[in-house]
């Protein structure tokens, strides 16, 4: 089974968004780290993104038959989103939560995280490599 690497909100508008925080990388170019990443580990990736909550939860249900793990930036769903939380506890395998700039340098509601309640790793303010680490980490973690 592939490991599901989803993407939340604006994600999308990676490299023209905000550069000074979240760098010149596109969503495309993470997905190219990924896919190499991940062969380099023996292992197979699908890469999501919705702008939207509800299609973000029906994607993690999707998951629980057709995923290994997922690594997840659920930007600002991060931190208001309950609903994600609770997709994510449905689901049995590793999760791993990145975010590509340090949240907890950032403004106050930046800090609380309702995913980080069922993730088995946060990785934050690593840029895009945060993603390339959470491959690492999946494939730790599918082995033992
Ligand atoms: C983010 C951090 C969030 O606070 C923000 O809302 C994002 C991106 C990150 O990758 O640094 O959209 O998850």
């Amino acid at each position: 089974k592939p490991v599901l690497i989803l993407n939340g909100p604006n994600l999308n508008l990676l490299g023209q968004r905000q550069p000074e925080v979240y760098g010149r990388e596109t969503l495309a170019d993470v997905e190219r780290l990924c896919a190499e990443t991940a062969s380099s580990l023996g292992l197979k990736t699908q890469f999501r993104q919705s702008n939207h909550e509800g299609a973000l939860v029906e994607m993690i249900h999707e998951a629980r038959a057709e995923a290994a793990a997922i690594v997840i930036n659920p930007a600002a769903y991060t931190h208001t989103s309950v609903a994600i939380l609770d997709a994510l506890n449905a689901f049995d395998g590793p999760v791993i939560e990145v975010h590509i700039s340090n949240v907890h340098k950032r403004e106050s509601f930046r800090h609380h995280s309702y995913v980080s309640a069922r993730a088995d790793a946060v990785i934050a303010g690593c840029g895009t490599q945060g993603y390339a680490l959470a491959l690492h980490r999946v494939a730790t973690l599918l082995k033992g």
